[in-house]
């Protein structure tokens, strides 16, 4: 059975625990300019059919410290634009003879549909509102380098919650690993079940964020919302912009996150997203080696592969 990475919310901690540990791992090779293992002969498909900067190329990345080959696939010039299916691309690019699939989707589910018909490991790089587990990964890999764990610290996710799979794949691992997750954002942009992933709601800025040790600030999805459910972006900055006024409401260390791409100014201002809280270029940073454990765990690479025993994860983790 082919490893997939295809939520959060379908690995058990066991699995979260291997694929920062092996991140970590990757990244003190990559930055100490010593090896890594290699996964010759393979092929990974990059199959986005959504727009994406950092997600794509750290995949690119990735494989390429590992040894693998890409072949990169363009929606707007393939088969599909013909009236081809998603099952009848995937079947094609498995006979083919594709080892494992990078894929990025509007569709919530598309890489199940993917993972049901390929035959390899099929990591997905974002579905629509569902998830995007290697973002997860990659702020939670973040997020103990600069906080040395993740049980007991209190996260809040603000804005557009509703349309964000990043904010659904975060509050799956960070609750997993015992972190409490607070969910922050005007009504119409938290979910209406809010109870199908794990978090407390609040709607008022400063009690979201009092006390709070991680600030994660969502891009607003203006291309996923329908009329009605924002007044305006600048009523929007004005209740709920991460600043320095709302930051003196969380806890002086706190870390101020954001997966991009950002809109400067209405979730973050400038003074926030370059200053010395904020952790935006270490998440960017850190996607590169969570992508590179998913793509070796995913071929079934393990943590015992790779390195001694004798020394603890939990030493390995604060790079
Ligand atoms: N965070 C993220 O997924 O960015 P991209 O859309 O640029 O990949």
């Amino acid at each position: 059975m082919p490893r997939h990475v295809l939520g959060i919310r379908y690995l058990d901690t066991t699995e979260i625990d291997t694929l920062l540990a092996l991140a970590a791992e990757f990244k003190l090779r990559v930055i100490e300019g010593r090896e890594v293992p290699q996964i010759p002969k393979k092929v990974v498909g990059m199959l986005f059919f959504e727009n994406s900067t950092r997600t794509r190329v750290s995949f690119e990345m990735a494989a390429n410290y590992l040894g693998l080959k890409t072949a990169n696939f363009a929606a707007g010039a393939s088969s599909m634009s013909k009236g081809e299916t998603l099952k009848d691309t995937i079947l094609t690019l498995r006979y083919e003879r594709l080892d494992a699939l990078v894929m990025r989707h509007k569709m919530s589910g598309a890489p199940h549909l993917a993972a049901r018909f390929f035959g390899g490991p099929v990591l997905n790089a974002g579905d629509g509102m569902h998830e995007h587990p290697t973002q997860a990964l990659g702020d939670a890999l973040t997020i103990l380098e600069r906080k040395g764990q993740i049980e007991g610290l209190r996260v809040s996710i603000i804005g557009d919650v509703e349309h964000s799979r990043v904010a659904r794949s975060n509050a799956w691992l960070l609750s997993k690993l015992g972190a409490e997750v607070r969910f922050v954002g005007p009504r119409t942009l938290i979910p209406t079940e809010p109870g199908q992933i794990p978090g407390i709601v609040h709607h008022d800025l400063s009690t979201g964020i009092r006390g709070a040790d991680v600030i994660i600030c969502l891009r607003l999805q203006k291309e996923r919302m329908s009329e009605g459910m924002l007044s305006s972006v600048g009523e929007y900055a004005s209740m709920y912009q991460i600043n320095r006024e709302a930051l003196a409401w969380a806890n002086d260390d706190c870390l101020v996150m954001h997966p991009g791409p950002i809109n400067r100014g209405i979730e973050v201002d400038d003074w926030t997203a370059d200053g010395d809280q904020s952790a935006i270029t270490a998440q960017i940073e850190n996607g590169v080696f969570v992508r590179m454990a998913s793509l070796y765990w995913g071929f079934g690479g393990g943590l015992e592969d790779i390195i001694d025993p004798h020394v603890p994860v939990t030493a390995r983790r604060a790079a």
